[in-house]
């Protein structure tokens, strides 16, 4: 059986960094998204390891962000990562689900999410508004979602970056 359950950081964060070098590779992450994540820290009630036979087989963690110059919070979603032994079974689906509903539930106005449109798009994220939003680095638009959380008509738009302030 495959739990999806809060990141516990003094217990998961070796292996979930051991998972994230195995799923895409050392010194792997795109430098903007990186830099989305620079200077502050994830939320570990927010984010959502997959856990299977007491090991982590899953995650994705959520950052805190503003945007624009309203600083509109909004959280960072990624990266997602599954092991390829269990990929395919709807893992990171449900991953990504409950870390929409804990985000959700706590207050967060919105989401952001760099990835593949085909893959989050039919998971609540809409690729429609993202060119109205700007980032601290190259970024293929293409690539760019948001979702409406605890403010489902929220518009993000403006210069995305971490919220310092918050961790
Ligand atoms: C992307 C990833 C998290 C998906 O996890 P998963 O648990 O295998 O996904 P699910 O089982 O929930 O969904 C599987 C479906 O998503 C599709 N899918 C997987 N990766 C995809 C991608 N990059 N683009 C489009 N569709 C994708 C699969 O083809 C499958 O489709 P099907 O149900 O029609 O056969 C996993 O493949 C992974 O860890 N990849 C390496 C890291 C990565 O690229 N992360 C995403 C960047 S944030």
């Amino acid at each position: 059986m495959i739990e999806i359950l809060p990141e516990d950081p003094c217990r998961d964060a070796s292996e979930i960094e051991a998972l994230y070098d195995y799923t895409f590779g050392p010194g792997h992450f795109a430098k903007t998204a990186e830099r989305l994540r620079e200077g502050t820290s994830s939320l570990p009630d927010l984010s959502r390891v997959g856990r299977a036979n007491g090991c982590v087989i899953g995650v994705c963690r959520l950052w805190p962000l503003k945007v624009g110059s309203d600083a509109v919070g909004a959280v960072f979603f990624g990266p997602l990562a599954v092991d390829p032994a269990y990929q395919g079974e709807g893992v990171g689906q449900r991953i990504i689900h409950h870390c929409i509903a804990a985000a959700t539930e706590a207050g967060w106005p919105a989401g952001v999410i760099i990835g593949a449109r085909e893959y989050f798009e039919g998971l609540g994220f809409s690729a429609q508004h993202a060119d109205l939003l700007t980032f601290p680095g190259p970024q293929d638009v293409k690539r760019v979602l948001t979702i409406g959380l605890a403010d489902t008509n929220v518009t993000l738009r403006g210069l995305v970056r971490a919220d310092k302030a918050v961790c």
